[in-house]
């Protein structure tokens, strides 16, 4: 029995099999993805794969800098063949709450331009409907903090800011993060529109339509979910 390291080092390996020489690939963020990384990273050191990753997050960049994989920026490859990304909670529908690791902006600005994505989870992410588990992060810009933050507070349950090492969490684009919590979100579709209208909310963790597939890490070996059309 695989503990839940083990879990995501299954989905984040299985993942990379479905990076093809030649490929643009999204590199997400997250302790599942850096299994992905260090993957490719070996493939590419093989000479299996020569691929252009993009990567989400300046931790992530960092890493693939590490294991040699060569980096492209968003304006130089507007579309993305691959995009592989870890999750905080996945739907039935493959819809999602992503941002625990504070990268949603650019996670979901990647995976907007990408022809597949794949997400890749342990079993413990698998909800019956988002916002039961998983807290909303929710990106907000500085100086909009008060406001946002009150109209968010109408919205959710609770409204925290986020804080890491006892200091307010800054994104890669110096941006705040508020989690928001909700007994649950039955509409995620209508409550990703309605916080993008709040002025000041540069952009929230629901994922909607964008996944293609799910990796899945179970204690009975790797599941794969595809996105039924
Ligand atoms: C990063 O901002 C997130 O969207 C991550 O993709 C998500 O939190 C999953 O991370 P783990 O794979 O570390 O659980």
């Amino acid at each position: 029995m695989q503990n839940a390291e083990g879990l995501k080092r299954l989905a984040g390996e299985r993942a990379a099999k479905f990076v093809r020489d030649g490929m643009i690939v999204g590199l997400g963020t997250g302790s599942t993805v850096y299994y992905t990384v260090m993957k490719l990273g070996q493939m590419v050191r093989a000479g299996e794969i020569s691929i252009i990753g993009i990567p989400t997050s300046k931790a992530t960049e960092k890493l693939a800098v590490t294991q040699g994989i060569k980096l492209g920026t968003l304006d130089e490859y507007p579309v993305i063949d691959l995009t592989i990304d870890g999750a905080d909670e996945v739907d039935p529908n493959l819809d999602l709450i992503k941002g625990m690791g504070g990268a949603l902006l650019r996670e979901k600005v990647v995976a907007s331009v990408s022809k597949e994505v794949i997400i890749i989870v342990d079993s413990s992410k698998l909800v019956d409907v988002l916002g039961t588990k998983s807290s909303l992060p929710v990106e907000v810009l500085p100086f909009a903090l008060t406001a946002a933050r009150n109209r968010l507070e109408s919205l959710c349950t609770e409204a925290k800011l986020r804080e890491r090492d006892g200091y307010t969490f800054v994104s890669d684009n110096g941006n705040y993060i508020i989690d928001c919590k909700f007994e649950s979100i039955p509409e995620p579709g209508k409550l990703e529109i309605e916080l993008n209208r709040i002025p000041g909310v540069v952009e929230n963790g629901l994922f909607i339509g964008m996944a293609t597939r799910v990796i899945l890490g179970t204690g009975n070996g790797v599941k794969t979910i595809e996105k039924s059309t």
